[in-house]
């Protein structure tokens, strides 16, 4: 969703300028039906009207499919636009011209100055590596078997161990200490001033898709004493650390529809100087579905290359099941010395680049490489060891959505152990039955678990907690419509106190628009397209209307009223957090469970 907060003055001209009532006309046959006017839904079938448009606050509701909002929301839905798209086809309209598209935004502002400042660090933090202090970095990265010119290449750099060195240099160019801190670039200290945030730490700059540095890794040098071997920039305006892929930004030309997936930046940054510039790595974080999505823009293979320790394997099986399930083919490639790419090729010397070639080669398709570890448990010369895997193998299968890929699997499994094909493809759809059942039962005890047995799209934690997202919305609605008890509100740790997430969000935003000079019902109701889409508009406006039924008066609300409901959301916190020391007994329980089947499996 782009958050572009659009001048209140221009919003509100454009609203005047395309009143509600001719905008839909021109979409829906209106009737007028005393003061408000209906005709069928244009959002969903119908033979009898439900959809109302009221002329006093220039909203619609359908009775029949619950959509609401105002002329945007219209907008937004009936020709599937987003919000800044829409905007634009009502100025269109209306003859307005848009405001200057980042000029008059703050935030967008403060954006791009955030890629000046960390393009002026990472020059910085590179040209530290020619001065003295700077020495022990360059040695270090050089005894790492790095070549100056890959070092130039990745823009390595070092952060002095210093508190201020980079402040001092950024304030030298004209950047303020807020500035640096939204950038993550300085950290406020307690007596309101700020440090460095990286500090004697050899730096690896990330270079987004487009070319901006978003943010930084720094690595601890050897035998430092600090906390936290890698760190990275925390998030900022331009920079999400799991959606972040490193190196992807040159990966992503010549590649051949191939990428290699490494654990580390020194994987990726060994592999590039060996010549396999199709490397890339996730962010120290777990790999995740966003990773997979955007690498599923850039490449139709990934050969994993994952580090050859236990966590590493681990994580490999997980990789595999999120880019298999983006759609991604998947080969592994087995390091067979050396903790990582980066420590086998250093350790092969001139011959890494041939070797690891011939690796990439024989990388096995990842069924393959799932039965194969799955066989490794189990003696499969004698019966009981075959029957073991195939039981193993049957619950791999499982997972293979495609059934020509399962047939041929089956195939050879059955010729592994000497069985025929139908016998194994037998036990597999007898096992997707189970595994359908119990995943049923699970969904109905989850169903169970919420309040009222109905679940809620738009705020799914709201079954949940019921009796908290009832007073959140009752508090939200009141600042919709009382916009000036805002500060009572954030005095009382609001939204601080709320527990489900979509309410959490909401008031925040409400917050943001009245922040940026909204203050009547009707204004904050549209500023709020720019940060939810047309669905969440609805409950929105439901929401805005408890206080309100009319949508014409104020429901004037007191500060008694907004205690009670704070009071509410206090007890219901507590709740929690007894509640959670249940939760967790159970959830070790599972964890020494699973632990003694595996001990189980492995004897
Ligand atoms: P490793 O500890 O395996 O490091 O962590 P590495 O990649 O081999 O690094 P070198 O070779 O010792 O320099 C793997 C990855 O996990 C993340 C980093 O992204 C690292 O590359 N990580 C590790 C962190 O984010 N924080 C840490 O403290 C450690
Ligand atoms: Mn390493």
């Amino acid at each position: 969703m782009v958050h572009i907060a659009l001048p209140a003055e221009f919003l509100m001209e454009l609203k005047l300028r395309n009143d509600i009532e001719s905008v839909v006309s021109s979409y829906v046959n209106l009737k007028r039906a005393g003061r408000n006017l209906t005709g069928l839904c244009p959002f969903h079938n119908e033979k009898t009207p439900s959809f109302t448009l009221y002329t006093e606050d220039n909203t619609f509701y359908c009775f029949g499919c619950q959509a609401a909002g105002d002329v945007i929301t219209f907008i937004r839905r009936i020709e599937n636009l987003d919000y800044i798209e829409a905007v634009r086809f009502l100025a269109d309209r209306a003859g307005m011209s848009m405001p200057q598209e980042h000029g008059d935004d703050g935030q967008a502002k403060l954006r791009g100055r955030i890629l000046e400042m960390n393009r002026a660090a990472a020059k910085f933090y590179h040209m530290n590596l020619t001065k003295p202090e700077g020495r022990i970095a360059l040695d270090y990265l050089r005894n790492r078997g790095l070549a100056d010119n890959t070092i130039r290449k990745f823009g390595l750099g070092y952060a002095p161990d210093s508190w201020d060195a980079l402040i001092k240099h950024l304030h030298s160019l004209g950047y303020s200490q807020g500035d640096m801190i939204a950038a993550d670039l300085a950290v406020r200290s307690r007596n309101g001033g700020a440090f460095d945030r990286f500090r004697h730490r050899v730096m690896f700059p990330i270079i987004d898709l487009r070319g901006g540095v978003v943010g930084f890794t720094g690595r601890l040098l050897d035998k430092d004493k600090q906390k936290g071997k890698y760190v990275n920039t925390s998030q900022t305006l331009v920079f999400k650390k799991n959606q972040q892929i490193y190196a992807l930004n040159t990966a992503k030309n010549n590649n051949n529809g191939t990428l290699i997936l490494c654990e580390g930046n020194m994987d990726v940054i060994a592999m590039h100087q060996a010549g396999f510039t199709n490397a890339v790595a996730a962010m120290g974080t777990a790999f995740n579905a966003d990773h997979a999505r955007i690498l599923s823009r850039y490449c139709e293979n990934i050969i994993i290359a994952g580090d050859n320790d236990e966590a590493g394997q681990k994580a490999v099986e997980k990789e595999i099941k999120i880019l298999r399930d983006a759609g991604i083919t998947v080969k592994i490639l087995i390091i067979p010395s050396g903790k990582d790419a980066d420590e086998f090729l250093r350790e092969k010397g001139k011959d890494g680049p041939a070797i690891f070639a011939k690796l990439i080669q024989d990388a096995v398709p990842d069924m393959d490489f799932k039965l194969l570890k799955s066989q490794s448990g189990f003696n499969m010369d004698t019966p009981e060891g075959r029957v073991e895997y195939s039981k193993k193998a049957v619950g791999i299968l499982c997972d293979i959505d495609n059934r020509l890929e399962r047939e041929i699997y089956a195939a050879k499994i059955a010729s592994q152990l000497g069985v025929s094909k139908d016998s194994i493809l037998t036990q597999v759809s007898l096992q997707q039955k189970r595994r359908l059942k119990s995943k049923e039962r699970q969904t109905f005890r989850e169903i169970q678990l919420k309040t009222g047995g109905y679940s809620d799209k738009i705020n799914p934690d709201k079954p949940k907690y019921l009796r908290a997202a009832r007073a959140e919305e009752q508090l939200i609605s009141i600042l919709i419509n009382n916009p000036e008890l805002l500060n009572d509100m954030t005095k009382r740790s609001l939204p601080g106190l709320f527990i489900t997430k979509f309410n959490k969000r909401l008031f925040e935003e409400i917050a943001l628009s009245i922040d940026n000079g909204y203050t009547g019902y009707d204004e904050i109701l549209t500023d709020l397209n720019r940060a939810f889409d047309p669905e969440e508009i609805s409950v929105v406006h439901a929401i805005a209307l408890l206080r309100n039924p009319s949508g014409m008066g104020k429901g004037i609300a007191g500060l008694d009223e907004i205690d009670d409901y704070c009071e509410i959301l206090k007890q219901e916190n507590e709740k929690i957090e007894t509640a959670s020391v249940s939760d967790m007994s159970i959830e070790d329980a599972a964890k020494a469970f699973e632990k003694i089947k595996n001990m189980k499996l492995r004897g």
